[in-house]
């Protein structure tokens, strides 16, 4: 007798509880079945292209034979053991090739689990790197509109607003900077340090992408002219490279558009090319350094039970080779295809600021509601799946973050749907 199917639309209703999703007003969660390519399948064999690369993660493609080979190997040699006392060729691999091609400068790799504790980990090395040397400085210099991440850290240097205002007499204080798209951030710097120099820890920024604070493409003469005062004033500088990491932005890292290496850098997402988890903060050996003594009151304390997960170091290395490979053309390709849409985009009357950097697209629909609880958010996505697409628009901010395999037909249908979403909505907006 055939086993009767497995309820995943009841059992998900009655017990799971879903990331940034109100339970109370969302559409029922649909079960994805497996995926291939740009594309997911759903328990009904409609197939659905991921224009957003499920939340940024997936580089090549989903099931990308390479990295899916690369981690059953590794599952069959050696799936995890405890980091502290002891390491493993593929932690040791992934450390020296993710720093083979890192901005110069960087000697130290960190591992940990997801982005948020890869911001985690640079905020308490920059603020320790301090404490080690015996000078009292406390204050973390964040940009406007930022986001770093959902754990107390992160939410601390990240913006505060409506994801992060249940907690905010729980987050530590920051100085803020302007937001760098509208504002000349770099003086705005100038003038802080001015005022507080000896309180400044460290500055952190999301390089030429602040992404979930609304896409938002700001320049690489702002980027460079922080990464000269900091440097100029000793002042330690985090590149948030969580979502810009491996190419989305164009170059394997954004902070390539500036020309500069910062003192640390957060990576994750993209870093097993969206397999499995795993974050990533790399450091410089002059910050590694005053951590290294004999006094053990200097250590880092700091470590996740799957640090370095040999499984996910395993897919890291295997999406290392294939960037070197296959990626940089089709890249390229995805970079052209956004450029040549956002010309037809731009004149429609619903839509403002398309915009392009690398392999991202974004722009604004012409909302009454404006932000992240905009309606049009929603009513967009809703639109989309209908056609096959997925997009998971950040309030009235659409963007297009597609896995590097998709073709121009696949984009094409993301640029449709959005062009006929905002036809649809004639003057009702
Ligand atoms: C720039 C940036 N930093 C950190 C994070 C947090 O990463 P995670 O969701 O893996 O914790 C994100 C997530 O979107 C991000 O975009």
């Amino acid at each position: 007798m055939k086993e009767p199917a497995f309820d995943v639309r009841g059992a998900d209703r009655r017990h799971v509880w879903h990331p940034y999703t109100q339970h109370g007003a969302a559409d029922p969660p649909i079960p994805i079945v497996r995926a291939e390519g740009a594309y997911l399948v759903d328990d009904h064999g409609r197939e659905i292209f991921d224009a957003i690369s499920s939340w940024w993660v997936t580089l090549h493609g989903h099931a990308q034979p390479e990295i899916v080979n690369a981690i059953a190997k590794q599952a069959q040699t050696l799936e995890q053991v405890i980091f502290a006392g002891f390491t493993h060729e593929p932690a040791a691999r992934l450390a020296s090739d993710l720093l083979a091609r890192a901005p110069v400068g960087l000697d130290r790799v960190f591992f940990s689990d997801d982005g948020s504790t890869a911001v985690e980990v640079a905020v308490k090395i920059a603020l320790q790197y301090w404490v080690n040397r015996g000078e009292k400085r406390r204050t973390i210099v964040a940009l406007e509109n930022a986001y770093h991440g959902d754990t107390f850290g992160a939410m601390s240097v990240s913006a505060r607003g409506l994801f992060t205002e249940p907690f905010e007499h729980l987050l530590f204080d920051v100085a803020r900077l302007p937001d760098p798209v509208t504002n000349d951030v770099v003086s705005a710097l100038e003038a802080l340090i001015g005022q507080r120099e000896r309180a400044i820890a460290a500055v952190i920024v999301e390089p030429m992408l602040m992404g979930a604070g609304g896409m938002r493409m700001w320049s690489a003469g702002a980027l460079r002219g922080i990464r000269e005062l900091t440097a100029a004033h000793g002042i330690p500088l985090i590149a948030d490279e969580v979502l810009t990491g491996f190419g989305r932005t164009g170059p394997l890292f954004a902070c390539e558009h500036a020309a500069i290496s910062p003192d640390l850098m957060c990576l994750s997402k993209g870093i097993t090319g969206g397999f499995v988890p795993l974050g990533a903060t790399l450091a410089t050996n002059a910050l590694f350094d005053t951590f290294t003594s004999k006094d053990r009151t200097r250590t880092l304390f700091h470590g996740h039970s799957y640090t370095a997960n040999p499984i996910a170091c395993a897919a890291g290395l295997a999406s290392l080779a294939l960037l070197d490979e296959v990626s940089v053309e089709r890249r390229r390709e995805i970079g052209w295809s956004h450029r040549a849409a956002a010309i037809g985009l731009q004149v429609m009357k619903g839509i403002l600021n398309v915009r392009v950097l690398g392999t991202v697209m974004a722009m604004d629909l012409v909302s009454r509601d404006d932000g992240y609880l905009s309606t049009l958010g929603p009513a967009l996505n809703r639109f989309a799946l209908q056609r096959g697409v997925l997009l998971r628009p950040l309030g009235n901010t659409v963007y297009i973050l597609p896995p590097y395999c998709s073709t121009d037909d696949d984009l094409a249908r993301a640029y449709d749907a959005i062009a006929d979403f905002v036809d649809s909505l004639g003057d009702t907006r």
